[in-house]
């Protein structure tokens, strides 16, 4: 492990910190820009709104949010990870007035309560077993202020062919346990747990990523 990343039971990603970002548009064969894209309209930013993005890695996806806010009004895009090689990465190549990078545990934020207007996530659920997944989801709810929204963009039930193929690969292959946890659907139900709306499943990528979006109530 890095020296300053926070010691989690989720697989952080330090070792791939200098080639992923070679490798994460090879992995989603090209559409990361209209993936991060579909992500961004659904959180309907306006410029002074705060957004928190869980599990960030290199902080492409925060860099693409924070282009969109205006800091002075207050907008500010925050990249969180526990993998400091991945947040070093975030700040030397993604830095701007609107955007901070932190390293953090998705299941032990250090935000106040309501802090948030929306929260994001790409890719970070499968790398967590069950109860990080609850505690991050939980997490996430009491960031955020009343009527906050959270977009999620993970591993869910596959439904193409390509998609069951390449998830259950994915899954044995990795030896990722949390991978079967998510193609077994359990992402919607535990947002409910945490406290959420009934999440909403806007699309499907490549037949095994789920795009949903849910809220916490006013
Ligand atoms: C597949 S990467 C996704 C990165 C980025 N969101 C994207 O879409 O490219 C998953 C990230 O989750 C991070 N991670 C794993 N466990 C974590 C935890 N408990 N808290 C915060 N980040 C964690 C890893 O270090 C890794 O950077």
């Amino acid at each position: 492990m890095h020296s300053g990343s926070i010691p989690t039971r989720g697989r952080t990603l330090d070792y791939a910190a200098p080639v992923y970002d070679f490798c994460e548009p090879l992995l989603l064969m090209g559409r990361l820009a209209s993936y991060n894209r579909a992500m961004i309209e659904l959180l309907g930013l306006e410029p002074g709104h705060r957004v928190l993005d869980i599990g960030c890695g290199t902080g492409t996806l925060t860099r693409a949010i924070a282009d969109r806010l205006d800091p002075a009004v207050g907008g500010c895009a925050t990249g969180i990870d526990a993998a400091a090689a991945m947040i070093d990465v975030a700040r030397k190549k993604r830095s701007c007035a609107a955007c901070r990078f932190e390293v953090a545990a998705a299941e032990q934020l250090p935000f106040e309560d309501g802090s948030f207007d929306a929260a994001v996530s790409s890719l970070f659920y499968h790398h967590v077993d069950r109860d990080l997944k609850e505690r991050s989801l939980r997490e996430a709810f009491r960031v955020l202020r009343p009527g906050g929204l959270l977009v999620v963009a993970d591993m869910h039930r596959p439904t193409t062919f390509m998609g069951r193929l390449i998830s259950h690969a994915a899954r044995w292959f990795l030896m990722q346990p949390q991978i079967g946890e998510n193609i077994a659907g359990l992402l919607p139900e535990l947002m409910l747990r945490a406290g959420f709306e009934q999440p909403r499943l806007h699309a499907m990528f490549m037949g095994y990523i789920a795009l949903f979006s849910t809220r916490k109530d006013q």
